[in-house]
């Protein structure tokens, strides 16, 4: 059983073509054949009409006959006599017949002169056949060279018109995991209309049920968040509450483990609002890139000083990008945030922020561990966390950073710094820049 629709179609045509040559050539080989055998008599006709009325008698090569043919005249004379062949032929009307010479079958045409002596013109019936054969053979050529074109024609018909199916294929194979965007019907043929509606219907379906996804993530993180802080409230109500020592202890393990747990929301909320963001890129605000970095860095600037880490700016130039302040802040404080994390004590953080070739540039550099080759792949995989899973993290902040370049339009690069006695990250974030880049004065911006 053939699976392959094409190869299905290529075997039932292909049959049908071979099966109509068959039958076709065996009509034409058939007819072509007689036609032969006709030809041949009437040449045997015209031939004794020639010797009729020119005189010409047996014993004389035929002129004009070849001798392949092996026509020639017998003289039957007056009266049957001779061979037992010959007073057989003699017994014929004049006519065309089918008669033996020496056991062997001959077609012969039997005239009567007009002075009562008896000819007859005679070719051997085996001669007659291979020609006719030979003649009725040639017309199957055509038809034997038309079957292999016939084929051909078809496997590239069938190739073409299966070709949107493949396109369609290739197409749906090439998207990206989170493009819901239907397919396409213009340019397809009508008999993939169906199935592509049903496609579509799948992707309207499964879009729907993602947004609806989202929206709970997004939902039950926020709710989550209220009791949250309050219980990280009551345990810092219990920092005056003389403790014995041990109790001490488990209170620090458990604001801890609420840090943490406060951390996730955020980074799942940042992550949920990031996905279910409702603007298109067109419909985004100019948001001033270096302003937002800047707000980010005093942000941050507490926990880089109790790092002991100079963090600061090395090039700010004043650049507007369409964006969502909260979206870019998100982003360049997972950066930051990832920079500071990851570079030991006493390290340096370089932020630039600057344009290049029309494009908003923001570049961190960092002078930690860098990430190791075979973990950059991964690196923006939700939940992945490298060689570092024993620091403190959720995985998630370069799933948030790649999601928002990717809206944004952006693209990002990470490159391992190796100098001499030096290393480090270097992130590369390039973003379309404000069609008006005056509009980044320095408004104040909402993070
Ligand atoms: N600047 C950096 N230097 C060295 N390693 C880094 C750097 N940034 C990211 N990484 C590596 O990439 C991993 C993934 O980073 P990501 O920000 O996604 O998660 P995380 O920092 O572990 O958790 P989260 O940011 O959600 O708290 C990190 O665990 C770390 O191993
Ligand atoms: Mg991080």
């Amino acid at each position: 059983m053939i699976r392959s629709l094409r190869g299905r179609l290529f075997i039932g045509l292909t049959a049908i073509i071979i099966l109509t040559g068959a039958i076709g050539g065996m009509f034409a080989f058939n007819w072509a054949f007689d036609e032969a055998i006709e030809m041949q008599d009437s040449i045997l006709t015209q031939i004794a009409s020639l010797a009729q009325n020119s005189g010409f008698s047996g014993g004389q090569p035929l002129p004009g006959v070849e001798e392949d043919a092996e026509v020639w005249i017998m003289e039957l004379g007056k009266a049957p006599h001779g061979s037992a062949d010959d007073r057989q032929l003699w017994s014929h009307q004049d006519g065309l017949h089918v008669a033996a010479r020496a056991g062997q079958p001959i077609r012969v045409l039997v005239r009567t002169r007009a002075d009562g002596s008896r000819f007859a013109v005679a070719q051997p019936t085996a001669v007659r056949d291979e020609t006719a054969r030979d003649m009725a053979l040639r017309t199957l050529v055509p038809i034997a060279a038309l079957i292999p074109c016939l084929m051909l024609v078809t496997a590239l018909l069938i190739a073409q018109s299966l070709r949107p199916m493949v396109r369609l294929a290739s197409d749906l194979d090439a998207r990206r995991a989170d493009d819901m965007s239907p397919l396409p019907l213009k340019g397809m043929p009508s008999e993939l209309h169906p199935f592509i509606a049903s496609i579509n219907g799948l992707i309207a379906r499964m879009r729907l049920m993602m947004d609806q996804q989202r929206r709970f993530i997004a939902d039950a993180t926020h709710e989550l968040r209220t009791p949250i802080a309050a219980l990280s409230l009551q345990a810092e109500n219990l920092d005056p509450v003389d403790l014995p020592a041990a109790a001490r202890d488990r209170l620090a393990a458990l604001k801890q483990g609420m840090q943490r747990t406060k951390h996730l929301l955020e980074q799942l909320l940042a992550l949920a609002r990031q996905e279910a963001h409702p603007l298109g890129r067109g419909e985004m605000p100019q948001v001033s890139l270096d302003h937002v970095a800047k707000e980010v860095v005093a942000d941050l600037l507490p926990q880089a000083l109790n790092r002991n880490i100079d963090l600061g700016f090395e090039l700010v130039e004043p650049l507007a990008v369409p964006s969502e302040p909260v979206m870019l802040a998100a982003m360049i404080r997972n950066l930051l945030d990832n920079a500071l994390r990851y570079t030991p004590e006493g390290g340096n953080v370089d932020i630039g922020v600057y344009r290049q070739d029309g494009a908003a540039i923001l570049q961190i550099e960092d002078s930690g561990p860098g990430i190791e080759s075979s973990d950059m792949d991964r690196i923006f995989e939700p939940f992945f966390r490298g060689a570092r899973e024993e620091a403190e993290g959720t995985g998630l902040g370069m799933s948030i950073v790649k999601r928002v370049v990717d809206e944004l339009g952006g693209s990002i690069a990470l490159e391992n710094i190796m100098g001499v006695g030096r290393s480090g990250l270097r992130v590369i974030v390039r973003l379309p820049i404000a069609a008006d880049p005056d509009l980044s004065a320095n408004k104040p911006t909402a993070i």
